[in-house]
């Protein structure tokens, strides 16, 4: 009897701890029919973002090596040849594509910088007048580029000519000479031909 008793006891005493362990185990356990784990998910994730980061760095690497330029146009171009330019004329051939007058006189070929030097606008070559007239002032200036009238502060701007080994004219829009300066007659700013 006492057996059985001590049997009895066991068994009852062993009921809740299976119980127990039944309920912990189920809340641990992972769906069965998961094809992701969670750790899978994690790990997935942790890959990601370093090939991320890479893929950041390397293009920050590659943008160091190409720095953003600025391509412009270059300022300089050819003219023609002399030949082109008839003495004592004012040729607009160039004004719309480069902004520049070429003019003829006697004692050579020279360019002119199609910018008012009052506020910058382009004037106009009113050849039966003879002058530059800008308008948006109204200054005017002469065959050669001296200012007579209007707001304009100084002549205007005269730009380096030279002729090219092929006999062409070449201006220089970069290099520019200036008559309040006295640079009129220096090389470059006149092509004697
Ligand atoms: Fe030419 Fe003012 S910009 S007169």
């Amino acid at each position: 009897m006492a057996e059985v008793k001590q049997v009895k006891k066991a068994k009852t005493a062993d009921k809740p701890a299976k119980a127990k362990a039944g309920k912990k185990g189920g809340d641990q356990s992972e769906p069965k029919n998961t094809i992701w784990s969670r750790r899978d998910f994690f790990s997935l994730a942790g890959w990601a973002g370093f090939a991320a980061t890479t893929g950041l760095s390397s293009l920050y690497f590659l943008r160091l090596l190409y720095p953003r330029v600025l391509f412009e146009p270059s300022p300089i171009f050819k003219a023609g040849s002399p030949g082109d330019y008839t003495v004592g004329e004012v040729s607009t051939k160039w004004k719309q594509q480069e902004r520049v007058w070429i003019v003829r006189e006697p004692e050579g070929i020279y360019a002119i910088l199609a910018r008012c030097t009052h506020l910058g606008c382009t004037p106009l070559w009113l050849k039966g007048e003879g002058k530059f007239k800008c308008p948006c002032h109204g200054s005017g200036f002469t065959m050669d580029g001296i200012n007579f009238e209007g707001p304009a502060p100084r002549p205007l701007e005269r730009l380096k000519i030279t002729l090219a080994p092929d006999g062409q004219i070449q201006i220089d829009k970069s290099k520019k000479f200036l008559f309040e300066k006295g640079e009129w007659g220096k090389p470059g700013s006149i092509l004697r031909v």
